[in-house]
């Protein structure tokens, strides 16, 4: 053997040896990362973390985000909902005109989802009833009216398919009218005082939560009591919402900062247990901390199960790392979560686009499931809607199916395709 043969052989080994050492390294950040993953995390300890645990790397993949193929539907012949029968249910949003439309829609419905919201059929502005409060007074006064016509086809719908419902929402700023507020039901009386709002908020939630149990009983399986009352910019100093843009929160104004907490006490002392009790919000992400604390109250008296995370998210969310931390902070303290709102919007159509939104959802979807396997008590993930021809989100294309219905690469990210990178 040559001399020159023999040192090439050393300068082989030693490399070797050397680039061996470096994968152990790796291989050790990644564990590290993982343990942090776990249940037993507490929210204090629940660090961003600095590498991308569950994913490939990062970095120099740019070659693979041009060339997602369009994806072959494995799994589409089963719809979204047995996918993931054995993880969590799936859930869609749908207003009055999707559920009329039977020859465009119904299809799709049950082969996807296994539980519905009302867009807006069981908000407040649609089961208060402003003439018949306003006629009926004075017995009316601490005891609003309320019918409920507009959630009727959905009810029906829902019962006949064996399919459960979120009930959305009893106490939001939002869709809820001034008149509920005032002397005389009128949008333009004046506002009535705290213990008598507080006597009519204890009412309507007790006459929602029984005309269910009563007439559709087992059919609500959970209710958003209160709906976006934390907010950093809008909140007083401890983030309690008292407006929304040019609008005054009435529920602060009249009741006071303590509102949400009121409204948890009556849900608990009316609700029958089949219906677990949550609190829902949007940007979840920037805020999660403040929601935990000043649901704190709430939680120890026994009042709240569950934190629903509307996930209004954009492509330009960091799920795997950002989002997903919020969620486990949220599980670490103790709730039950939900993703109730799912969309995640993109800037336009293109093929790039649609195949950044697909690996979004895949990657979503994926530590979902993943919670569950780690023993998270993660309940299900609601799409806000079920096309994007239906959607608030008009130009944002956020959901699954384009606007003819026609299936979006999207929705085999939900499904977890193969041919679609869980990559962000
Ligand atoms: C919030 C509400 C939903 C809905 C959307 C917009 O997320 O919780 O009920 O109004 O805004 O459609």
């Amino acid at each position: 053997m040559s001399r020159t043969f023999k040192t090439a052989n050393i300068i082989l080994i030693l490399l070797t040896a050397l680039f061996l050492a470096g994968c152990g390294k790796i291989e050790q950040q990644k564990d590290t990362g993982k343990v942090e993953e776990g249940p037993a995390v507490s929210v204090t300890e629940a660090v961003e973390p600095t590498a991308v645990p569950t994913e490939a790397p990062k970095a120099t993949a740019t070659p693979a985000f041009t060339a997602t193929p369009t994806p072959v539907p494995t799994h589409e012949t089963k719809g979204l909902a047995e996918y993931y029968k054995d993880s969590f249910p799936i859930g869609v949003a749908v207003p009055n005109g999707v559920i009329n439309n039977k020859t465009k829609y119904w299809d799709n419905i049950l082969h996807n989802y296994n539980q519905i919201t009302c867009e807006n059929e069981t908000k407040p502005d649609s089961v208060l009833f402003q003439s018949a409060s306003a006629k009926g007074l004075p017995g009316t006064y601490l005891e609003a009216a309320i019918h409920f016509d507009g959630c009727k086809k959905i009810v029906e719908f829902c019962e006949e398919n064996d399919i459960q419902m979120r009930l959305h929402t009893l106490v939001w700023h939002s869709q809820t009218p001034r008149w509920f507020f005032t002397e005389d039901y009128t949008p333009g009386g004046a506002l009535v005082s705290r213990d008598v709002m507080l006597k009519r908020m204890e009412n309507y939630i007790k006459d929602v939560l029984e005309y269910f149990d009563t007439n559709h009983p087992g059919l609500i399986y959970a209710v958003d009591v209160v709906n976006e009352c934390f907010d950093k910019g809008e909140g007083d100093t401890d983030g309690v919402r008292m407006r929304a843009g040019d609008n005054e929160n009435l529920w602060y104004t009249v009741v006071g900062a303590d509102y949400y907490y009121w409204a948890f006490y009556f849900a608990r002392k009316y609700a029958p247990n089949y219906m677990t009790l949550y609190y829902n919000d949007y940007g979840m992400t920037g805020k999660y901390e403040m929601v935990i604390k000043n649901l704190q109250k709430v939680k120890d008296e026994g009042l709240i199960d569950g934190i629903g995370m509307q996930s209004h998210l954009s492509v330009n969310d960091r799920i795997a790392t950002s989002f997903m931390l919020a969620l486990r902070s949220f599980c670490n303290a103790g709730y039950c979560v939900q993703l109730t709102e799912l969309d995640i919007g993109v800037s336009d159509t293109t093929e790039a686009s649609y195949n950044l939104q697909a690996r979004k959802y895949k990657v979503l979807f994926k530590e979902c499931q993943a919670l569950i396997e780690k023993g998270y008590d993660f309940r299900g993930i609601t799409l806000w809607g079920v096309g994007d021809g239906n959607t608030w989100r008009n130009n944002d294309y956020p959901l699954l199916f384009d606007k003819n219905m026609k299936p979006k690469p999207a929705y085999y990210g939900a499904l977890q395709e193969d041919g679609i990178l869980a990559m962000e």
